[in-house]
């Protein structure tokens, strides 16, 4: 008997190791990863420059606390910057995805005060996910993650996503924040429309508020650059990211312009692991590699073809509805159950995962290549053809 929580579902498998792409289990059955661990594991399995530089810093040390400067925080923090092309400024790293919108939350309020106004409300979109602790929670608009925990925090509405007017019409004089997904994950992988964006992007010039994107999904490179935000014309204020930030490692951000990030003074905010000498290796390397091995581009070349694989299959099967996604962030909608889909898959060699009940994510490593995208969609095909 397992004395773990059952808060998970999980499938009855345990991989034993990886390289690249690639997975096997304690059976020795190989597996493609076209879920990179929900979108973290963004170099692959033992990508060998991740593992020789966390090995080599484990030896030298992991931990002393942010009551001393670490300078492997400040050199992931210069590479975040760097990255985000100059426009934001400052970095502030956590240890995961709910915990960065918890610190742009915090950040928001505190903004939001900063001329003796009350200003305090975030606005938030349906259909969002923004993480489990009670703040990020509050703001996730899906009340299916509510139930049970309530009373939540207040100052969070909730309006229709990609819906420039519905926003329009939430801001009030309380008001410090618009909190958007560019590409809505948990929702079913959903990209907001470029006028959208560019339209909130305005209206919090205009009102005052801060743009607060959550990139814990998209960034860093899943969708084919940096942060999913330079795809549309704008600047964000604060930007969010995780999973994929550590390549696996847990590790998580808040990036902020100068006279935004101001507002959070000494013991404001803090966090006892965050940006610890391990995970900020595992930062500036997973950003290294990706410039280095010009992963960028590879997403966007092996995200055209899953792309247009994806949606021939979808024409051959007549079980695939619909098609989205941005880059190596992509979801299928389908006649059938995702579970049964999935649980095909698996039986074929190819983790992919259920976001919804008749949707399918697919979520690889930015290691992935143009073969191993062929291959993924033959171990699809052939799951498809098995499901009723
Ligand atoms: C957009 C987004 N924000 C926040 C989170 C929460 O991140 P974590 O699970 O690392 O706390 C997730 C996780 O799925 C996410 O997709």
């Amino acid at each position: 008997v397992s004395h773990l929580f059952e808060n998970y579902r999980r499938a009855d498998v345990a991989f034993t190791h990886g390289r690249g792409v690639r997975l096997w289990d304690t059976a020795g059955r190989e597996y493609l990863d076209f879920l990179a661990g929900i979108a973290t594991s963004s170099l692959g399995h033992a990508h060998p420059r991740l593992v020789g530089a966390i090995a080599e810093q484990a030896g030298r040390y992991l931990h002393v606390s942010n009551l001393y400067r670490i300078p492997e925080q400040e050199r992931a923090a210069d590479r975040l910057v760097a990255a985000s092309g100059g426009v934001l400024d400052r970095v502030f790293f956590c240890n995961s995805g709910t915990e960065a919108n918890e610190a742009a939350i915090k950040l928001a309020r505190k903004w939001g005060r900063r001329q003796g106004e009350d200003r305090f409300e975030i606005v938030a979109m349906h259909g969002g996910f923004h993480g489990r602790t009670l703040g990020a929670l509050a703001a996730t608009g899906t009340p299916a993650y509510h139930r049970g925990f309530e009373p939540l925090p207040g100052g969070f509405v909730h309006v229709l996503f990609d819906d420039l007017e519905a926003v329009r019409a939430a801001v009030t004089e309380r008001t410090c924040a618009v909190l958007v997904e560019p590409v809505q994950g948990e929702g079913g992988v959903f990209p907001i429309g470029r006028q959208v964006l560019e339209g909130l992007a305005e209206l919090c010039r205009e009102r005052d508020l801060l743009l607060v994107l959550d990139e814990v999904q998209t960034a860093p490179g899943r969708t084919g650059s940096w942060f999913a935000f330079q795809h549309y014309g704008v600047v964000p204020d604060v930007v969010c990211c995780a999973k994929g930030l550590g390549g696996g490692v847990p590790v998580g951000a808040v990036l902020a312009r100068d006279e935004v990030a101001a507002h959070l003074r000494p013991g404001e905010h803090g966090s006892t692991f965050g940006g610890n000498a391990l995970a900020s290796t595992a930062v500036e390397t997973v950003l290294e590699v990706i410039e280095e091995e010009g992963l960028l581009e590879r997403v966007r070349r092996s995200g055209e073809r899953l792309a247009a694989g994806l949606l021939k299959l979808a024409t051959s099967s007549g079980r695939i509805r619909a098609v989205r996604g941005l880059g190596l962030m992509c979801a299928i909608d389908l006649e059938v159950e995702a579970a049964v889909l999935v649980s095909r898959a698996l039986h074929n060699g190819l983790v992919v995962g259920a976001v919804r009940p008749q949707t399918v994510r697919i979520l690889p490593p930015l290691v992935l290549t143009e073969d191993e995208v062929d291959e993924g969609l033959a171990r699809l095909t052939r799951a498809l053809s098995e499901v009723g």
